[in-house]
């Protein structure tokens, strides 16, 4: 089996794009160890600081943000990274190609559950001139990069350098990621939708509709049963839409009216999206495909619908309609 710097060799990647892969493998290495060994490392549970987005942050988003950090600082390539950890953008290198986005540690409230995380990231040209925010304010179609890493019973990495997606198997022996999958393909149709159930009377209306006819099943407009899954770590989800299908979305809702959307653009959509497109699969906001959105702000949250291709246009084509009815409020 093929290591990732042969195939980042068989791809023809850059020199200085396969060695900033190859350093972010190397530290999903270590956050690995670090997931794993848990309650035993005294890893688990919250910090008493929050981050920007007035979120919590577990002990681990703070050691794996620090890790990543650390290892992009002392890598050479990369002008600067941003981090759903930090509130500001981090000048790294000034000779660095590339600008780094990442979310350390991903579904983060499964940490204490034992349940699954992962780290996801987006590689982006940097701009010449002065490092600021707006240096990274690229549309995803910019990404030259992107990726997760799963902390399952396997660690996994998910890969595309916009020649397809990759799967990477860790194997705990050698200590390298081996590919274990060259062309990941999304089936184009499912029987399988993820969505938080709990916030339906928040939805729009067209997603409303679209989920209530999912849940008709056979007696409804789709005449076929669906099956739902919610892991509630983005990437667990994402990573059961690239292995067997699925339409994964975290829509608009109104249940703060000054948050109404979830993921954040930066660090989660735009590296899934790219990930999803690669493997023959879609993803838009319900009006706007997600890796053509020009982004206004590092932590901006956008709406997510992804997965398999024909599903996603389904749920689309309710977002086409004319819906006049106003979301449930309760
Ligand atoms: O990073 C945000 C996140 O944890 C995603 O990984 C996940 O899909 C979602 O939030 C879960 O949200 P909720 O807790 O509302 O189910
Ligand atoms: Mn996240």
């Amino acid at each position: 089996m093929q290591t990732l710097a042969q195939t980042l060799t068989s791809q023809a990647v850059k020199d200085s794009l396969a060695q900033l892969l190859l350093s972010l493998a190397d530290t999903s290495k270590a956050i690995s160890s670090a997931v794993r060994h848990g309650a035993l490392a005294g890893v688990l549970g919250a910090t008493e600081q929050e981050n920007v987005q007035g979120e919590t942050q577990k002990k681990l988003d703070v050691i794996t943000n620090d890790m990543l950090k650390d290892a992009l600082k002392a890598e050479g390539n990369v002008r600067g990274l941003a981090s759903e950890e930090e509130d500001y953008v981090v000048e790294v290198s000034p000779q660095g190609e590339y600008l780094v986005c990442f979310d350390p540690l991903d579904g983060s409230s499964n940490i204490d559950i034992n349940s699954l995380v992962g780290t996801i990231f987006s590689v982006l040209p940097a701009p010449e001139g002065e490092l600021n925010e707006q240096s990274f304010l690229q549309a995803g179609r910019q990404q030259v990069a992107a990726g997760y890493v799963l902390y399952g019973p396997s660690t996994m990495m998910a890969l595309t350098t916009g020649q397809g997606t990759q799967f990477y198997t860790l194997d705990p022996e050698s200590g390298e990621f081996l590919l274990t999958n060259d062309n990941v393909q999304i089936t184009p149709d499912t029987a399988e939708f993820a969505i938080n159930m709990s916030n339906q009377r928040f939805w729009e209306a067209p997603m409303q509709t679209y989920i209530a006819d999912l849940l008709l099943g056979k007696i409804g407009p789709r005449e076929q049963s669906f099956n739902m899954r919610w892991i509630a770590a983005m990437v667990g989800d994402v990573h059961r839409v690239l292995c067997r299908g699925g339409i994964f979305t975290y829509p608009t809702d109104n249940k703060n009216p000054a948050k109404p959307f979830k993921l954040r653009l930066m660090y989660e959509a735009n590296p899934m999206a790219f990930l999803v497109e690669q493997a023959g699969g879609k993803a838009s906001t319900g009006y706007e495909t997600i890796m053509d959105i020009q982004p206004s702000e590092i932590h901006q949250r956008v709406a997510v619908i992804l997965g398999s291709r024909n599903e996603v246009d389904m749920c689309l084509s309710y977002h086409g309609e004319d819906y006049s009815q106003e979301p449930n409020i309760d």
